[in-house]
């Protein structure tokens, strides 16, 4: 099988090449990535030299950097995208960019050489907020903020296509996923940057906002199930029903590093925050998939990555986060 992955040198990207070439002896990967603030191919390290693995560099808007990059590929699974919420607030032209005009890119290079998958990694963020329950496959969406307007957009193309030219694409919904290589303006990881530093925990508002928190490593194995048994036409829903409010989250970072509880620090609140994401997960299920880190699990090992990966992290925060932090932080 041979694989384009669109930013794989992202978060999830980077974590699910990594499981498939260790899952998987048969596959060849081929990963198109802009290298954008987000992007990073220390998350590639390990397997740079790796014969199964390529790397371009380039945009999913790009259609002729796309037709190459796509070129003899069995399936195309794109996580490229503009992924920070509180990014789209400032600047959302970017995101429509990458997130529904690079979509059509692909869709339209992935019709032309008649691939047999399209995975478009979505969102949980597109259902908007629920106050109790979860959303199923099916259900309205109403995306309230403007990264999940574009994510929205995204797969209201790829659904397009499905109907229109037949093409074999599959949508997924995953939650907020954490571990290794997150990119330290996420809360997670921001949060536990920030107390090994000694810093303030910037939590907006009363933080008793509702996250549903799972391993990266259980939103790529959901992923690598779908590969084989994913339907053409479907929607998926990928959650661990890990719900934790953030100042809980917060706290339990606090707690594991040994850290006071006074570093945490109530700031202005995000415009338009969701007040909570809850998703059913029982179409995945039924295909063999459970997680296998709880949301407490999951944040430990996260922590613990954090902990063991400095390297990766400090040159990341001392240098454009900074700038990026200072303005978004002293803002609240
Ligand atoms: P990320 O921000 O860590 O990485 C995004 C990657 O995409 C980067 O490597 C970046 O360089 C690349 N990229 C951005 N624009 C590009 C373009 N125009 N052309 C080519 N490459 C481009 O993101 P992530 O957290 O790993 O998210 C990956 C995907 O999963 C996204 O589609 C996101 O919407 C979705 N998702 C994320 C989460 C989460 O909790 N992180 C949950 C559900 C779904
Ligand atoms: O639900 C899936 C989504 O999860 C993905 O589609 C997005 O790409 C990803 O960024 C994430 O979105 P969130 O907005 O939920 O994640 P973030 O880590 O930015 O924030 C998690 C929660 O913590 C949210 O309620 C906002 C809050 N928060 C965040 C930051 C950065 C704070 O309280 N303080 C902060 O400094």
């Amino acid at each position: 099988m041979k694989l384009l992955v669109t930013g794989g040198a992202g978060f999830i990207g980077s974590n699910f090449i990594h499981l498939i070439l260790e899952r998987r002896k048969d596959v060849e990967i081929v990963n198109l990535d802009k290298l954008t603030y987000a992007g990073n191919p220390a998350n590639l390290k390990a397997i740079e030299d790796d014969k199964r693995y390529s790397f371009i560099k380039g945009d999913i808007c790009d259609a002729e950097i796309v037709k190459q990059a796509m070129s003899g590929c069995d399936v195309v699974v794109n996580f490229a995208a503009e992924t920070h919420v509180d990014r789209s607030i400032d600047d959302p032209q970017s995101f429509l960019k990458t997130n529904i005009f690079g979509v059509q890119v692909l869709l339209d290079e992935a019709k032309n050489t008649g691939v047999e998958k399209f995975i478009q990694i979505s969102t949980d963020e597109v259902y908007g907020s629920i106050e109790r329950g979860s959303f199923s496959e099916g259900d309205r969406l109403s995306p309230r903020s403007p990264y999940s307007a574009s994510k929205a957009g995204g797969e209201m193309l790829a659904q397009a296509y499905f109907v229109t030219y037949n093409s074999p694409v599959i949508i997924t919904r995953g939650v907020n996923s954490i571990g290794p290589y997150q990119y330290p303006e996420k809360a997670v990881p921001l949060f536990t940057t920030n107390a090994m530093e000694d810093k303030e925990l910037p939590i907006y508002g009363d933080g008793l906002q509702v996250r549903d928190y799972m391993h990266v490593y259980d939103h790529c194995a959901a992923l690598d199930l779908l590969l084989d048994k994913g339907q053409a036409g479907e929607i998926y829903n990928i959650g661990a029903e890990n719900e934790l409010p953030n100042i809980e989250m917060a706290k339990l970072i606090l707690a594991e590093l040994g850290k006071p509880q006074s570093l945490i620090k109530h700031v202005t609140d995000r415009p338009g925050h969701d007040r909570r994401y809850a998703v059913d997960t029982a179409k995945i299920r039924t295909l063999g998939w459970a997680p296998k880190y709880n949301a407490k699990q999951a944040i430990k090992a996260a922590i613990q990555w954090f902990v063991e990966n400095r390297a990766w992290w400090e040159p990341i925060k001392s240098g454009a986060f900074r700038e990026y932090y200072e303005q978004m932080y002293g803002k609240r």
